[in-house]
């Protein structure tokens, strides 16, 4: 490898145990124990997203992966999720390497708890005074996601995230996601001072993924500007920012959040009623798109990286793909430097 890239790698590959500080961002029912197993084997480090696990299903999955690499690996646990201290203890007892905490911000003993088991934590930070926070409550690395990213998604892009957040942390490494499908653009954030990335959109298509053909398909033909946030027609609504391709689905979530609008203004409904209806719009609906390969009424979430996406490549190919051409970046700029 480039002498340079290696040097910009050291730390954030120091700390995962990895060749590659690339992670595979967990990815609700597409990163199950095939694709983070392949991520990790590529010189990456995978995560399993715990989202839609209970503790059972986790530890099983925990299980099926280590019996498919013996690298390191982590889960990503959703902080919402009803049953997150059963999850924590499957992590502990399946001595899992590290935990992402998503969906929120994870407490103290959260953090302490799994530390004093000796397993890493991580977690996303939005502003400076969360990410020192964070720190203070002990989290190993930070993870900057710009809005660029696909899923839930925060209001703020990785462009500004890096120039707000990233100069002022140097206590923990900080990996950087939302909009990386290229290598250039990863070495950028690396001499900036980002430790890695994360990287999900581009993982979505690569053979080891088991989503559906269909959700693949619809990822190849689209392009960064078919993927937009949720609309919210009415600040009465918990509508929680989602990047996903447009389809029927959203298009149906505007006209019903308009006719739920139209009964609560007529007092036809409660407003705990008409917010209830608009939080079970998307239930299931990741999982329809993804597993049933409904992608007319299932949620297609995807990043704008999406446009980088141009065929079903191995987890291999895509992981080396992007380290060669940062690797080819910097000879470029080697070479016009003279
Ligand atoms: C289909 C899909 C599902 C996702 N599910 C989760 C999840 O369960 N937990 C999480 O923390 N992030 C989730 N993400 C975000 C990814 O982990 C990752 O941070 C993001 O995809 C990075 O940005 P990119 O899509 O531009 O590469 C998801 C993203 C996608 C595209």
């Amino acid at each position: 490898m480039n002498k340079k890239l290696k040097q910009l790698f050291l730390r954030g590959s120091n700390f995962l145990g990895v060749e590659f500080p690339i992670m595979g961002g967990a990815m609700t029912w597409i990163s199950e124990s095939n694709l983070v197993s392949a991520i990790s084997n590529a010189g990456g480090f995978g995560v399993i997203a715990a989202g839609s696990m209970n503790k059972d299903q986790l530890e099983k999955e925990i299980t099926a992966t280590k019996s498919k690499t013996r690298k390191p690996f982590g889960v990503n646990l959703i902080l919402l999720h009803p049953e997150v201290e059963d999850l924590i203890e499957a992590c502990i007892d399946k001595k899992v390497e590290l935990v992402v905490f998503a969906g929120g911000f994870p407490k103290q003993r959260h953090i302490q708890k799994l530390k004093k088991k000796n397993i890493k934590t991580m977690c996303f930070a939005t502003t400076v005074s969360i990410a020192q926070k964070m720190i203070n409550y002990g989290v190993d690395a930070l993870i900057l996601e710009g809005n660029e990213a696909g899923g839930h998604i925060g209001p703020v892009s990785i462009n500004v995230l890096v120039q707000e957040i990233l100069p002022k942390i140097i206590e923990v490494p900080v990996f950087v996601a939302g909009g990386i499908g290229r290598g250039e653009i990863f070495l950028k954030y690396l001499e900036l001072g980002a430790a890695g990335c994360q990287i999900g959109t581009r993982l979505v298509c690569s053979d080891e993924s088991l989503a559906h053909k269909n959700f693949k398909e619809i990822f190849i033909k689209s392009e960064a500007r078919n993927c937009q946030i949720s609309v919210r027609l009415d600040k009465r609504f918990p509508v929680i920012p989602v990047r996903a391709i447009e389809n029927k689905a959203s298009e149906k979530f505007i006209q019903e959040q308009k006719r739920v609008i139209n009964l609560l203004d007529k007092s036809n409904i409660s407003l705990k009623e008409a917010q209830l209806k608009i939080e079970h719009f998307w239930a299931g609906s990741l999982k329809k798109a993804v597993i049933d390969g409904d992608i007319d009424n299932g949620s297609l979430m995807a990043g704008q990286s999406v446009s980088l996406v141009k065929k079903i490549q191995s987890v291999n190919e895509i992981i080396s793909e992007i380290v060669k051409q940062a690797e080819k970046q910097i000879s470029h700029e080697q070479r016009v430097s003279g």
